[in-house]
């Protein structure tokens, strides 16, 4: 039995692109592998605290924490606990303004922790999260593969490799606001990725 971390970062709701695929995803990895274990966490239904001066404070382990602090520090490690379990981590990334959600954002900053999920040593960083598969599905509107303004996608493989989750199969929707005709090209392009990677698992 396998423990699946589904992590939705869209903004967007019952519109979002993403999350369609991520719930895809899901049925489709429950049809193959009914035993296991599927933790979804909505980063936008349950937005996590804005990185600030107290909470990176609370995050380095400085001084005594105050109640906002102590809470972040305790979301923080449970955060890491769920990827720790997790032997496969799918991740939304749509695009928005060039960037990542500030969702996304937010989790990306409660998970990287030094001497937690990173490390740096003569060699250079060390990522300790490491032995998992990772799905990411990123939505965009526009056209930007292999451009300068890949940005989102660029922004969430360096973050993910970083704490050592470099396994990365990446399913792309793409120009999904470029008519009617390209979104079924992007969403059934990132559909079947979607399909070969759990055909795979
Ligand atoms: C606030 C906002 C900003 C966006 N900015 C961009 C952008 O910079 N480039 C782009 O190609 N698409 C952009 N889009 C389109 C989204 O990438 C597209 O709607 C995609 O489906 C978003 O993923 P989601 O549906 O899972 O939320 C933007 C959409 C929103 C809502």
């Amino acid at each position: 039995m396998s423990n699946v971390l589904v992590i939705q970062s869209s903004i967007l709701g019952a519109y979002s692109q993403s999350t369609k695929l991520l719930d895809t995803f899901s049925v489709e990895w429950k049809q193959k592998h009914p035993a296991d274990n599927i933790v979804v966490r909505d980063l936008a239904a349950d937005p996590l605290p804005v990185l600030d001066g107290e909470i990176i404070a609370a995050l380095g382990g400085n001084g005594e924490l105050n109640e906002r602090q102590k809470a972040a520090a305790e979301l923080s490690l449970k955060l890491i606990d769920e990827i720790k379990a997790a032997d496969y981590v799918v991740v939304a990334v749509p695009m928005y303004n060039f960037g990542i959600p500030v969702q996304l954002k937010t989790w990306f900053d409660m998970i990287c922790r030094a001497g937690i999920t990173f490390s740096y040593s003569e060699t250079g960083p060390q990522g300790h999260l490491t032995g998992k598969k990772v799905l990411v599905v990123t939505t965009t509107g526009g056209a930007h593969r292999n451009t300068a303004t890949d940005l989102a996608l660029a922004h969430a493989q360096a973050v993910l490799s970083f704490i050592g989750l470099k396994d990365i199969t990446v399913a792309y929707a793409e120009a999904l606001n470029m008519g009617p005709e390209s979104q079924e090209r992007g969403l059934s392009e990132a559909s079947n990725v979607i399909k070969a990677f759990i055909a795979a698992q």
